[in-house]
């Protein structure tokens, strides 16, 4: 079954609403514009409850389906917030505001879960609760997790969770996930060696804080190198090495700021323990001191089992058996959908946004025509998982 009808009907005003959010860009959890809008849509629609204000500025509905008698409750989830970054396009709904944009596609995200609820709200043809779930901070400041803790997913009893993410280069029409990791947990790393500075022509009487830096960046490599099994993903960036000042003079500290990505929790652990451990007995070695902060970031977005086989097979009723790929390759970025998933079983989907600019691109543009297909999913997920 491909397109339903009553959502090519909603196309033009998806659309439309995606073109608003997109003219009018808001970061992190400062999406106040966005999620009165969404909010108030979702009363429009006559949601059976909105609540606003959960992880800050997260807005919350619960859609009753015809019958509620098999007490099942799936949350979809979308994004809203954008990106501190120029756009370069020269798109008639191109941003209005300086130094931000939807760069990633959530404004799209948005509009297509605010045209699913519509559709739910209107048809409520299946047997149970579906929750929509519009969160705030999805780049970097984990309005996910923030929703989490909030409690969300206690108080609306959500059982199952599911995110969507265009996914530029992929045709429109097609869908791709996978079971277990999705994306990479994202870490930060901060280290700060301190040596002894000297003058540079008596090294002797100092410890050379830059040699200690050096061969504490090339012995990050050789963790991924020599202690993650070959089979498994890991990867160390060292992206800043800042120490010293002129030609003669051995400098008192440096500093190396790097990421640590991974794709499963138990590399991780096994990274995090490593680095530290390489960067003390290096820094030990060489009689300098050294202090690692290892900052966990996201974690790994893992999809389970059972709820990926469900969501490949609503995508495959949706788009065509043919136009699904169930089991793509991971990506090193992160995502904070990968709270929720730790909260509750659930999977996240790629939906194809054709041949576009990368996400995070100045040249970026999510795809309307990706719309129907988006919301034709979100509402055959409610009524297939919930049937009626
Ligand atoms: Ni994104």
């Amino acid at each position: 079954m491909p397109i339903i009808n009553a959502v090519a009907a909603l196309h033009e005003d998806v659309t439309a609403w995606r073109r608003d959010l997109h003219e009018n860009p808001e970061l992190q959890y400062d999406v106040h514009r966005t999620a009165a809008i969404v909010a108030e849509k979702l009363k429009a629609f006559g949601c059976d409850e909105v609540v606003t204000g959960i992880g800050k500025t997260g807005v919350v509905g619960v859609i009753r389906g015809r019958n509620t008698a098999s007490g099942r409750v799936i949350g979809l989830r979308a994004d809203m917030d954008a990106l501190p970054i120029e756009e370069i396009t020269a798109l008639p709904y191109a941003s209005k505001v300086k130094g931000k944009m939807h760069a990633c596609g959530h404004d799209g995200h948005t509009a297509m879960l605010l045209g699913a609820a519509r559709y739910l709200a209107e048809t409520r043809n299946f047997n149970g609760t579906a929750i929509v779930i519009f969160q705030p901070a999805e780049e970097g400041g984990a309005g996910g997790k923030a929703m989490v803790d909030d409690g969300m997913m206690d108080r609306f009893g959500v059982q199952e969770v599911y995110g969507m993410h265009n996914a530029p280069g992929m045709p429109v029409g097609q869908f791709g996930t996978r079971v277990g990791s999705l994306l990479a947990a994202a870490d930060f790393l901060e280290v700060e060696i301190e040596g002894k500075g000297a003058h540079a022509a008596e090294p002797h009487k100092g410890v050379d804080t830059l040699v200690v830096a050096a061969n504490v960046l090339l012995a990050l490599q050789s963790i991924v190198a020599r202690n993650v099994d070959p089979l498994k993903s890991a990867v160390v960036t060292i992206g800043a090495l800042n120490g010293g000042f002129t030609h003669n003079v051995i400098p008192q500290t440096a500093k190396l700021l790097g990421t640590v990505r991974t794709l499963l929790p138990e590399t991780r652990d096994l990274m995090e323990k490593r680095i530290i451990e390489t960067v003390h007995g290096i820094a030990a070695a060489y009689g300098a001191k050294a202090t690692v902060d290892y900052k966990r970031n996201y974690p790994c977005t893992v999809n389970h089992a059972r709820e990926t086989e469900f969501a490949v097979s609503v995508a495959a009723e949706v788009a065509g058996r043919d136009r699904v790929e169930a089991n793509v390759p991971p990506i090193m970025a992160g995502e904070d959908f990968s709270f929720m998933l730790e909260a509750r079983p659930g999977n996240m989907i790629w939906i194809g946004n054709g041949d576009t600019a990368a996400c995070h691109h100045p040249a970026y543009d999510f795809n309307d025509a990706a719309i129907p297909h988006g919301i034709s999913y979100w509402a055959r997920l409610i009524e297939k998982g919930m049937p009626g």
